[in-house]
């Protein structure tokens, strides 16, 4: 009795220095990003310990070699790098949209390569920035997050020594209605910040989706992409889907 008080009392003063914390940071960051909605949006620390990610080197590796081309945070990169293992076992492609300077979409072509599976992964982007910003999307306008280039993925694609990927160049889902006809996936990370683009290439690549496959919403959890929250709270509710926030800040969808 008396140790389960004494477990108590330290998890409730953990939790008080967490949210002393927790609330120190918020402040902080409010400083930068003064338009946060404070109603809705807060600091995230969750009290959980296990880093996995730590361990693992083959993943700590590859983490160096992308870390100047991407911008997701190595929370983000570790639970890509992890639901490929997951989606091993489907018999389909995989596909990013939304690739910027092609960090994360390397990192998931290096998982498959180790887990020697003969998927592909096709690595699309405009590489001419953000596309179909409209009031849905509080923070980008169209042509934002342009500071890439086609040859910059293919020079990372070279670096890595990577031969499991193909690098398409274009408006998604738009200029590729009649491509793809015939592919079909089992994953897919799509990152390209505005509502109506998010819309678009989930209504495009849905249909593409192997029963189990996986697509994660990379913006779903950041108020400076409130229009790809938004828009997947609609289609969580769709029958054949399974969703789950994940408190990096991706959304998973999978096909049921
Ligand atoms: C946030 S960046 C992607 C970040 C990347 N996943 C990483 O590892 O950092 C968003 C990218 O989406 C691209 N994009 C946005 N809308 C698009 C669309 N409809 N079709 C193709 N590319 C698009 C932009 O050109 C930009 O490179």
């Amino acid at each position: 009795m008396k140790k389960d008080k004494l477990i108590h009392l330290k998890l409730s003063l953990a939790r008080l220095i967490i949210d002393i914390v927790r609330k120190f940071l918020f402040f902080l960051l409010y400083l930068f990003y003064s338009d946060i909605n404070t109603k809705k949006h807060s600091f995230i620390i969750t009290e959980s310990f296990y880093t996995p990610w730590k361990l693992d080197k083959k993943f700590q590796e590859t983490l160096k070699q992308i870390k100047k081309n991407t911008k997701c945070d190595f929370y983000r990169l570790y639970n890509l790098w992890q639901l490929i293992d997951e989606v091993s076992h489907l018999n389909g492609d995989i596909i990013e949209i939304g690739v910027w300077k092609g960090g994360s979409g390397c990192l998931i072509a290096k998982k498959i390569a180790l887990l020697n599976l003969k998927s592909k992964i096709f690595l699309c982007d405009s590489f001419t920035g953000i596309k179909k910003t409209s009031k849905k999307d509080p923070y980008f306008k169209d042509h934002q997050v342009s500071d890439t280039s086609k040859e910059t993925v293919i020079a990372l694609i070279k670096k890595m020594n990577l031969k499991n990927t193909k690098v398409v160049k274009g408006i998604f889902p738009d200029d590729f209605k009649n491509s793809f006809k015939n592919k079909k996936f089992a994953f897919c990370h799509l990152d390209v910040d505005s509502y109506n683009s998010t819309k678009d290439c989930y209504n495009w690549v849905w249909n593409k989706m192997v029963k189990n496959g996986v697509i994660v919403f990379d913006d779903y959890g950041y108020h400076t992409t409130e229009g790809v929250t938004n828009f997947v709270n609609k289609i969580r509710k769709n029958k054949d889907n399974f969703f789950s926030y994940n408190l990096t800040g991706q959304a998973i969808i999978i096909k049921r």
